[in-house]
């Protein structure tokens, strides 16, 4: 009996092993937090918390400030969503993607024998979308803010004009982009002139553009003088957008998709992003398997990952679109008949080959070029925002008297089927162009609950790898029991279905495990092996703490108190 007694603490300790969370790795603080890609930005967002301000007005500072401070993806050229989760369990996503513009047509980028021309929807003022951002963080004021926009927009206005120090990593990106903003802009466009780590740009025109848009709200960036000046300047350059075309713009509230996934509840951006109606296939196919028990990057999780991924990809490129212009079968497509009859022909033998599921041969360009930043506040309010133009920097074209560079989010259309985009995504007819219809997008912010509470917020950049990227970072913490920061630092994976290869990060797979798997008929691609997205995410620690996990990858960085 005695001995019995012994034992219990042990076997408690074992049961336990598992399900105790791990040791947070990355900044802990008490109460608030935003991570994002740029110490400045997060630093913005975090004083509006500490101002009293609420996690949305935190939204529009942070927002703004990475136009000014990480011009290589933050952005009023560009667009986004946000999917948010208030301290009562009410949640909401925000659409403010870009649109095509009035004049756009299904055929607009193929030449006269249905050829698509090269470059046409992303270099340059023809791969412009109409801008979504300022819709955005205007609507996010004016429905759930709670500071006036002065209080938010000045600290913005004002590192836009004091400057931002180049980071070494920023220095390095302006360098291999020169050639391109020349070509695009011309010989002394602002970002060709040079700049070495340390040194500071000022934006003074950018500052001009914010304090019209903090005067007069959406309709300082979507009517009247910035409008004329933006439209013009497309038009100039032979682009298509209209001041009517700005006019139009709305940013639209969408209901996000909202699945569990064993005792989590996961919610995520519903189209026109992919990334929930993806994620939420690749997570219940994985479900019935103990993808835990695999061991973190096992074999077993990679294949099991992957195989999932394949499927969910190729429902992606098929059926997605913007949904107020094509029919998306989502009772379907998540439906767990559906998702257990895709996972039918599984085994952990041998990969299936993509070309069962589907035929084409494409090429994946690597990119970082978006940016996700999360942000939880002191009442236990969390959002989770990813925000693109695109390409690195969007279309290269660069507004010099508004001070910001356009998106080249028209791309991200399905030009014409079967062709690639230049994240190598076959798009189909659901995703083709129409006027004012919204691109798909593969931005992926998501908020996961735990039994009912706020446990994590997570999003990251990478083009079509951010769905992966981000169902790889939830993963780790649930399943492998990582820390947020080490979530985040953790070798990521990617597999879309086609090209019919797993892309493996540099560090962290063994060339033993590549064999093992090549040997089960996995295509994996070895020529390129680029960073795999860079995850800004949070967790919430017993007791209410909250753990960053800023991607060491990039200069992010988390911000609290
Ligand atoms: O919306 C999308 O899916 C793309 N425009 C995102 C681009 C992106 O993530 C580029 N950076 N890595």
């Amino acid at each position: 009996m005695r001995r019995l007694i012994l034992l219990v603490p042990f076997v408690f300790l074992i049961l336990n092993c598992k399900t105790k969370p791990a040791e947070p790795t990355g900044l802990v603080t008490e109460k608030a937090m935003v991570v994002s890609a740029r110490e400045e930005a997060s630093k913005i967002g975090a004083d509006i918390l500490k101002k009293g301000g609420n996690a949305f007005d935190a939204m529009v500072a942070t927002e703004l400030a990475l136009a000014v401070a990480y011009p290589f993806a933050g952005n009023l050229g560009g667009g986004g969503f946000i999917v948010y989760r208030k301290n009562d369990g009410d949640v909401g996503g925000l659409d403010y993607r870009e649109k095509a513009p009035l004049s756009a047509h299904k055929d607009m980028y193929l030449d006269s024998l249905g050829n698509v021309i090269p470059d046409m929807s992303t270099v340059g003022a023809t791969a412009v979308g109409v801008p979504g951002t300022v819709a955005g963080v205007m609507e996010v004021h004016q429905k759930f803010g709670s500071l006036p926009l002065k209080e938010i927009m000045q600290p913005v206005i004002d590192l836009a004009k004091r400057g931002v120090v180049v980071t070494e990593k920023q220095a390095k990106r302006l360098e291999s982009y020169k050639e391109r903003f020349i070509e695009v802009n011309g010989e002394y466009t602002k970002f060709a002139l040079g700049c070495i780590p340390g040194d500071t740009i000022k934006y003074p025109n950018l500052a001009k553009t914010l304090e019209i848009i903090m005067a007069k709200g959406h309709d300082g960036f979507y009517k009247g003088e910035v409008a004329q000046k933006l439209a013009a300047f497309v038009q100039e350059r032979d682009g298509f957008i209209t001041e009517e075309d700005l006019a139009k713009y709305e940013a639209v509230w969408r209901q996000p998709i909202v699945f569990n996934y064993k005792n989590l509840r996961i919610i995520s951006m519903s189209p026109p992003s992919s990334g929930g109606v993806t994620i939420n296939q690749i997570f219940k196919m994985i479900e019935p398997y103990d993808i835990g028990d695999y061991g973190h990057n096992s074999i077993e999780a990679i294949q099991l990952f992957v195989e999932a991924a394949r499927r969910a990809y190729a429902d992606r490129n098929f059926f997605l679109g913007d949904p107020d212009f094509v029919q998306i079968p989502l009772d379907v497509l998540l439906s767990q008949s559906y998702l257990k009859e895709r996972m039918a022909d599984f085994s952990f033998d041998n990969a299936t080959l993509s070309s069962e599921v589907s035929h084409g041969t494409v090429e994946i360009v690597e990119s970082m070029e978006t940016t996700h930043y999360s942000i939880v506040d002191t009442h236990g309010n969390a959002i989770s925002a990813t925000t693109t133009l695109n390409g690195g920097y969007g279309s290269k074209l660069y507004h010099p008297e508004l001070g910001f560079f356009l998106n080249n989010e028209m791309d991200d259309f399905s030009a014409k089927p079967g062709v690639p985009n230049m994240f190598g995504l076959i798009g189909a007819e659901a995703n083709s162009i129409a006027p004012e219809k919204r691109m798909l997008s593969s931005m992926t912010p998501t908020i996961v609950e735990k039994e009912g509470k706020l446990f994590m917020v997570v999003g990251t950049p990478g083009g079509s790898t951010i769905i992966t990227a981000v169902a790889q970072t939830i993963l780790n913490v649930h399943e492998f029991n990582l820390s947020m920061q080490e979530a985040v630092n953790a070798p990521r994976f990617h597999h879309q279905w086609l090209p019919d290869a797993v892309i493996f990060e540099p560090e962290g797979f063994s060339g033993e495990l590549k064999n093992e798997l090549k040997s089960k008929g996995y295509i994996i691609n070895e020529e390129r092996t680029p960073i795999i997205g860079k995850v800004d995410a949070i967790r919430v620690l017993e007791g209410g703490r909250l753990e960053g996990g800023a991607d060491k990858r990039g200069d992010d960085t988390a911000v609290g108190f």
